[in-house]
């Protein structure tokens, strides 16, 4: 790979240098009070998904020099060569094309002489047509009963996309069918699934791109144990389903590949729950209910692919995320979801954004001179805010945070829903305008707790406010945050969509698991810290 000069070295990056310093002596307040139109202006609109960003500290000369340093970095050309199938995924000589998955039946894409959206779209008729025979109740178990329960075996992007979407999208879902996920090799997350369901009535979907995870293929034998013990050895091609790319290791477990979902090594687990990872969810919310999912993804994509970048939803959040975390030193970015039914939603961020751009070498190797991933954490409001919010508004580190609500309730009761939002919009001005010091003292408070009062405001949020939380508009918002993560990884020059980090803690574990359950003493030679915490924990299972 050709050597890069890094973006650091670009006129754009040392004019936003310059263009900060302005920011030691302007705040939200004047801001506003200069522009009475920038409410309504720092907004854009994406699908159904509207985004206030005039809460940020931002200027128009600050999103001109921003998207001028997406364009320097060559933001439409990498757009182009992702949408078209190139092999952008270069440690892993792949294409990144999660997109073509969403592409309309009327699309086509053709990759290594394969039209990639006719396969899909045939996958998902078979998806279809196994979804509606679990529903209708035609598939049957072992005992010939129909199926109650789905149990999704998976972990990372095998379980948090699926698992995020279906607690998002319950009240769209076959209330009859109830899903479960199980992901943690820590045997309690089995075991107690195990303790809750009827065999007879069970599916497991063993979802694993590369079908070998550690935690999946042993939760998938102790699975397949309990259904043995219960039902028989006969009983397995009822009660088991696949979703991989792996047929060989398919086979090899004892799931017959006319019963597994397929899809592509180009669609990464991370970008993956639009995929047959998505099964789950068919399942739950129906096939049309799915349809509209990717329609929402769709979307999004194609806003990213046409919209100009300071009218660009996904770019514009990702150029804010690059001003506070590389001008500003901001190391956290809450994403907060007033919406308790995307309470997994920050988490499934985690994975996203962290294992996409949580590099340190650019695309060449070289090492990066920039701060790339912030740590992405949040929760369900209004629970944070009797929690972490202190910090928020009053903590020394600065958190930009992403809000995110509906305006309509999905059925739950109305006037709760009035409360939830109206606690979102005032933590947003909270954060961005605080209190002074002579606001505090004119409500009476005494000098001695004056400064324990005061907000110092000029903490930037964006809100996004959707009309309803459906599966097509939670497509929209997780495409929103796709596309912003390529954004970023495309301007820090990282490869957003390899994740070796992982790779060296899992050959560790696989050595160790053996010098912790060997019958003889094993002979230890990690570190000294290391070698004690065997031995302790050897001594107190009692062994050797
Ligand atoms: O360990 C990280 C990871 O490879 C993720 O990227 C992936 O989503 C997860 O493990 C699960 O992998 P698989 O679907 O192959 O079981």
């Amino acid at each position: 790979m050709a050597k890069t000069t890094p973006i650091t070295r670009s006129a754009e990056w040392t004019a936003l240098v310059e263009h900060r310093r302005l920011f030691d002596g302007l705040t939200l307040r004047s801001l506003f009070a200069e522009d009475p139109q920038r409410g309504g202006r720092l907004t854009v609109e994406a699908g159904e998904l509207y985004l206030d960003f005039s809460k940020q500290r931002v200027t128009d000369r600050t999103l001109e020099l921003l998207t001028a340093l997406a364009s320097t970095a060559g933001l439409a050309d990498r757009i182009e060569a992702m949408f078209s199938g190139e092999r952008i995924n270069t440690t892993e000589d792949r294409a990144a094309l999660h997109t073509a998955l969403r592409r309309p039946a009327t699309d086509s894409l053709f990759v290594d002489g394969t039209d990639v959206v006719a396969e899909n779209q045939a996958l998902l008729e078979r998806m279809a047509g196994f979804a509606a025979a679990v529903r209708l109740g035609h598939w049957r178990g072992h005992t010939g009963k129909p199926i109650s329960t789905l149990v999704n075996i998976g972990i990372g992007g095998s379980d948090l996309g699926p698992s995020m979407a279906y607690e998002a999208l319950r009240p769209f879902s076959q209330r009859s069918l109830s899903v479960k996920f199980v992901s943690n090799v820590d045997g309690a997350d089995i075991d107690e699934v195990l303790r809750t369901i009827e065999p007879a009535t069970t599916l497991f979907a063993i979802s694993s791109k590369t079908f070998t995870t550690l935690e999946t293929m042993t939760n998938a034998a102790t699975a397949r144990h309990f259904i043995i013990d219960k039902l028989g050895a006969d009983a397995v091609s009822k009660h088991f389903v696949a979703v991989s790319t792996n047929r060989g290791e398919v086979t090899r477990f004892g799931i017959d590949p006319q019963n597994m979902f397929e899809f592509r090594d180009w669609v990464g687990g991370r970008y993956s729950v639009d995929s047959a990872i998505g099964l789950s969810l068919v399942l739950a919310i129906g096939p049309e209910g799915f349809r509209e999912f990717l329609g929402g993804f769709h979307d999004i994509d194609q806003h990213f692919r046409h919209a100009p970048l300071d009218r660009n939803a996904p770019v514009l959040l990702a150029l804010l995320g690059i001003w506070y975390g590389d001008f500003f030193g901001a190391q956290s970015h809450a994403v907060i979801p007033y919406s308790q039914r995307l309470a997994q939603f920050p988490a499934y961020l985690q994975q996203l954004e962290m294992e996409s751009n949580g590099k340190s070498v650019a695309l060449d190797g070289t090492p990066l001179d920039v701060q790339t991933s912030p740590i992405v954490w949040g929760s369900a409001g209004t629970n944070g805010q009797h929690a972490y919010f202190q910090l928020l508004h009053q903590g020394t580190p600065l958190v930009p945070v992403d809000f995110i609500g509906f305006a309509e309730p999905n059925g739950e009761p109305d006037h709760h829903h009035d409360l939830l939002i109206a606690n979102m919009f005032a933590q947003a001005e909270a954060l961005a305008f605080g209190k002074t010091a002579d606001e505090v003292r004119n409500d009476g408070v005494a000098e001695r707790l004056v400064a324990h009062k005061v907000f110092p405001g000029d903490r930037p949020s964006t809100t996004i406010l959707g009309s309803k939380l459906t599966p097509r508009a939670l497509g929209q918002l997780v495409s929103l945050y796709e596309h912003k993560v390529f954004t970023q990884g495309v301007i820090w020059n990282v490869n957003s969509f390899d994740q070796w980090g992982v790779e060296l803690g899992k050959v560790l574990a696989g050595r160790i698991v053996g010098e912790l359950q060997d019958e003889a003493r094993p002979r230890l030679d990690h570190d000294r810290s290391t070698n004690e915490l065997i031995e302790r924990y050897r001594r107190l299972r009692g062994r050797a």
